[in-house]
C-alpha cells in the first residue's frame, strides 16, 4: 500500500488534488477491491482506530458506504444523525465535533447542508493541535470528493481492471448531464474529470448551467465545455454522467415540470445511440426513476454503472480512511 507518500492529512475539496494523489487513490483503492473480493473481507489496519460519521443532512449510500469501510478496516464507528442528537436542544456544530474529539475519535467524516463546515471543523481540530483528520462527506453545493473519486475509480477500472490509472482518461470524452448548480458531485467531478488531458462536457438547461461555470475549466489540463442542450453534449461521449434534480436546494422555479426536463435532457436508449458504441452511464445516486434517466436504462447492465459505484464507492472509501489514518497508528 503506498501510504509513506501520502501527506494530506484532511480531504476537503479536489480543487488541489495532484496527478499522484488520484493515482495513489486509485491504487490503493484498487487493492481494498481485492480484499473485497476474499471470503473475510476483513483487515487489521486501523484497529483500535474510532471513525465518527457525523452526517447534518440526510444520507443513505455514502453513510452506509463510510460505515461499513470503516468496519472492514477494523475501526470501531460512531454514527451520528442530527435528527437525533443533542444538536435539537441547541448545541453548536464546533461542540458537538469537540464531544466526539473528547471519545477519543481519530477520523471525522462529516456532512452538512452548508458549504465550509468540514472545513471549519477541520480548522478547529489544527487550532486545538489535536491529529484528527476531517474527510468531507458533501458540504452544501460545494464539494462531494469522496463521490468523484469513486465516480473516477468507476471509469478507470473499467478501462483497465488491474491497474486503474488517471491516465486512462487521456482522449476520453466525458458528459454530466442535468442539476449542476446544485450538484457538489459535480463540482468535484469537474476537478478530478479535468485533472488530465480529458474532454469535460456539461450540459443542462440555463437555470442549472450558469455561464460561471466555465471559469472551473481556466488552467486545468482537461478542456470543459458548456451546452444548453443535450445532443451535442452525448455526441460520440464514452461517458454520461447523469445527475439528480436536487429539489430540495431549488430556491425558485427553475423548470417548466419534470415531464419537460425529461423530455429535453432525461437519458433515454435513443438518446444513447449519439454516443460511442461503449458508452456507460453513471448517476451518484438517488436518482429520480424517469426523470433524470429512464427506468429501464437504469437497470440495464450493458449501459448502467450505477452499481458498480456503489460497489467502487466502499473500496475508494476504504483508501481514503486508510491514506489518512494509517499515519497515527504506532
Ligand atoms: C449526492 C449528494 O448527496 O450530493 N448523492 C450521494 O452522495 N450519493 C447527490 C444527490 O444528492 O443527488
Amino acid at each position: 500500500m503506498p501510504a509513506n507518500t501520502w501527506s494530506r492529512h484532511h480531504i476537503l475539496s479536489l480543487a488541489d488534488f495532484t496527478t499522484n494523489e488520484y493515482d495513489t487513490v486509485l491504487k490503493t483503492a484498487a487493492s481494498f477491491r481485492e480484499v473485497l473480493s476474499r471470503r473475510t473481507k476483513k483487515v487489521p489496519t486501523l484497529q483500535g482506530q474510532v471513525v465518527a460519521n457525523l452526517f447534518f443532512e440526510p444520507s443513505t449510500r455514502t453513510r452506509s458506504s463510510f460505515e461499513i469501510a470503516a468496519k472492514r478496516l477494523s475501526a470501531d464507528t460512531l454514527n451520528f444523525a442530527s435528527a437525533t442528537s443533542s444538536m435539537t436542544k441547541g448545541e453548536t456544530i464546533l461542540d458537538t465535533a469537540k464531544t466526539y474529539l473528547a471519545m477519543g475519535t481519530d477520523i471525522m467524516v462529516i456532512r452538512h447542508q452548508q458549504a465550509g463546515v468540514p472545513q471549519a471543523i477541520a480548522q478547529e481540530m489544527d487550532n486545538l493541535g489535536v491529529k484528527v483528520s476531517v474527510l468531507n462527506a458533501g458540504d452544501g453545493q460545494h464539494e462531494h470528493p469522496s463521490q468523484a473519486l469513486l465516480d473516477l475509480f468507476t471509469i478507470c477500472t473499467l478501462l483497465d481492471i488491474n491497474n486503474p490509472r488517471l491516465e486512462l482518461l487521456r482522449g476520453k470524452k466525458i458528459a454530466i448531464i442535468g442539476d449542476i448548480l446544485h450538484s457538489r458531485v459535480a463540482r468535484s467531478n469537474i476537478w478530478s474529470l479535468t485533472a488530465i488531458n480529458a474532454e469535460l462536457h456539461l450540459a443542462a438547461p440555463p437555470t442549472l448551467l450558469p455561464k460561471f461555470f466555465a471559469d472551473y475549466g481556466q488552467d486545468r489540463p482537461g478542456k470543459l465545455f458548456l451546452h444548453w442542450e443535450l445532443e451535442s453534449a452525448l455526441e460520440n461521449a464514452d461517458f454520461v454522467m447523469t445527475l439528480r434534480l436536487q429539489k430540495e436546494r431549488m430556491t425558485a422555479h427553475l423548470l417548466p415540470s419534470l415531464r419537460e426536463y425529461h423530455h429535453l435532457f432525461g437519458i433515454t436508449r435513443s438518446q444513447l445511440q449519439l454516443c460511442n458504441a461503449n458508452v456507460k452511464v453513471l448517476h451518484p445516486g438517488p436518482v429520480n426513476r424517469g426523470v433524470e434517466i429512464s427506468s429501464d436504462l437504469m437497470d440495464d447492465p450493458e449501459f448502467s454503472l450505477i452499481q458498480n459505484q456503489v460497489t467502487s464507492g466502499v473500496a475508494v472509501r476504504m483508501a481514503l480512511l486508510y491514506l489518512i489514518g494509517s499515519g497515527k497508528t504506532g
